[in-house]
């Protein structure tokens, strides 16, 4: 019997349940560094719009669909994603978030074997008020050696004062510090408090 060449080539990856949390994201195949894997596909809409979805979430719940593209827009892959939302944060992470027009992309940025889970770092940012309990919280699970053991960005070490200047660090104290939305960050949690 004559065979049809299987022209459908398997699928780059795979959603199934993942060691770090719940489902995640693992390669089917190799997949190339450099590759863009999936775009981060959901409803857009504003921080102020994302913010009333999620408003009466329970604050020690750190689980979340929204990326923030930029100071406007905010995916919530809740509504209307894809896959890439089951994309789980790594410290030591295989793949990167990467904006082009306002569009977030999953890129691998090393080569990633059949069967590995695929991470991005989610980079939740700190915010001044953070509850002193912020990283337990955010905790973190990857596993990974180097794991920082929080999903939030890497605490910013206290810059030394300058022994000269004594009183421009003095006046720096106490500043509120803007929230501004990073690009290509998961959900920025500052502006989701809630959720
Ligand atoms: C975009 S979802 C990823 C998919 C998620 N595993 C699920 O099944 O819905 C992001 C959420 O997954 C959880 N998560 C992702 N990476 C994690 C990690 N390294 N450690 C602990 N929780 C993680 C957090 O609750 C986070 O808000
Ligand atoms: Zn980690």
């Amino acid at each position: 019997m004559k065979k049809t060449p299987n022209r459908r080539r398997t699928p780059l990856f795979e959603v199934r349940h993942s060691p770090i949390h719940g489902y995640g994201v693992f390669a089917a195949r190799r997949i190339r560094k450099g590759t863009t894997i999936i775009e981060y596909l959901g409803d857009r809409v504003s921080h102020a719009q994302a913010d009333a979805r999620y408003e009466g979430k329970d604050p020690n719940d750190n689980h979340t669909f929204l990326f923030t593209v930029d100071a406007k827009i905010v995916i919530d892959a809740g509504v209307n994603g894809n896959e890439a939302r089951y994309i789980n944060h790594g410290c030591d992470p295989n793949c990167e978030s990467t904006t082009a027009n306002k569009r977030i992309f999953i890129e691998a940025i090393r080569t990633i074997q059949p069967g590995e889970e695929l991470s991005y770092d989610y980079q939740i940012q700190r915010d001044g008020d953070d509850a002193p309990n912020v990283d337990e919280i955010f905790a973190c699970c990857c596993g990974a050696k180097s794991c920082r053991g929080s999903m939030l960005e890497a605490a910013k070490k206290p810059r030394k004062l300058a022994r000269r200047a004594p009183s421009r660090a003095a006046g720096n104290k106490g500043t509120t510090r803007k929230r501004v939305a990073r690009r290509g960050g998961l959900a920025e949690r500052s502006q989701r408090r809630g959720r």
